[in-house]
């Protein structure tokens, strides 16, 4: 009889099979597919593991400490938190292309991976959370290499660079599998329905240049946003949702003042697979009780768009 138990010990089986008493380095990028890995190469080997959490500099408010937080309350694994975001954040000043920004976040990445991993004597593999549809390339993205570990056609050539082998457990399972997965090693329900966030963050919720005034923005009213769509019930529904902070000012009026602020693009779309999506479609009293919010809560903002735009023809993401 096949259960979700079952297999979690089949797995764990085979990877102390594979790894013996070998070290083993595993990025964490606070996603379900790398978290699950993580938890599951904990289980089977321990102190045998390192986790490392890469934080560019390009994340959600509060999400660092969240993610470090719920790893290091729940699972007493080696965890190196690299604050690397002046790095990165450096490395972007001027750069508005969003392949150039794709490029150059998944190259630094690599390097801060691997100045982590040379840190960890003797680690002879690397742990990836590469699910099925990775392996059968089924999954695409529009976008390029990501900064996540996940694939080939994120940051491809890594441990052959590194001169490791993989450790891929997740390799026969679907996100849905991955997800039962992450409930039988106990991650918390709300960290598994998390929608799916970009290898490069924030970086492509911010067309044109990055600085830490418009991250800074942005972190606060996505953070609003979301807050919202909680309150309304609606998170579930929906697939993915995130504000992105447009490269322009318009003029405003508030009190008996002008505004000159950003505008802000709110995005939501219901979808499958990420593949195609549909736009969410939230009712008016949502869209001016969120507008007002933001306007209200988030300084440097004086307007609010929706996207109504599906996928195709728009991408889900603005870059
Ligand atoms: P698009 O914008 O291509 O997004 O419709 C489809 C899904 O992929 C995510 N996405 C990325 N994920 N690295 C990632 O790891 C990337 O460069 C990237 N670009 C898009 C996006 O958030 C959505 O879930």
């Amino acid at each position: 009889d096949w259960t979700m138990g079952a297999y979690r010990e089949e797995m764990i089986a085979k990877i102390r099979e594979q790894v013996g008493d070998k070290k083993v380095i595993c990025a964490l990028s606070g996603g379900v597919d790398s978290s699950v890995t993580g938890i599951l190469l904990h289980e089977a080997i321990g102190d045998q593991l390192t986790c490392v959490f890469v934080d560019h500099g390009l994340l959600r408010l509060g999400e660092a400490e969240q993610v470090v937080n719920m790893f290091r309350e729940n699972y007493n694994l080696n965890l190196i938190h690299a604050d690397e975001s002046d790095l990165f954040l450096g490395a972007l000043e001027g750069v508005s292309d969003p392949e150039v920004k794709r490029k150059t976040i998944g190259k630094l990445f690599i390097d801060v991976f691997q100045k982590y991993a040379d840190q960890i004597e003797g680690a002879e593999f690397l742990a990836q959370g590469t699910l099925y549809p990775d392996v059968i390339e089924s999954v695409s993205f529009s976008g390029g290499p990501s900064v996540t570990i996940k694939s080939h056609h994120n940051v491809g050539g890594l441990p052959e660079k590194m001169g490791l082998k993989l450790v891929e457990p997740l390799r026969e399972l679907f996100k849905d599998e991955v997800r039962a997965l992450g409930h039988e090693l106990g991650l918390p329900a709300s960290f598994i329905g998390r929608h799916p966030f970009p290898g490069p963050g924030l970086a492509i919720r911010c067309p044109g240049e990055i600085t830490r005034e418009k991250l800074d923005i942005l972190r606060k009213a996505d953070a609003v946003y979301i807050d919202q769509i909680r309150k309304h019930g609606l998170y579930d529904e929906i697939w993915q949702a995130f504000a992105a902070i447009l490269p322009m000012r318009t003029v405003g009026v508030m009190g008996d003042g002008r505004t000159y602020d950003y505008a802000l693009a709110l995005r939501a779309v219901t979808s499958v697979d990420g593949m195609t999506a549909d736009y969410y479609p939230f009712t008016h009293e949502f869209l001016s009780e969120t507008s007002t919010r933001i306007i209200n809560e988030v300084k440097g903002v004086n307007r609010v768009f929706y996207d109504c735009t599906s996928k195709p023809p728009g991408t889900i993401e603005l870059e």
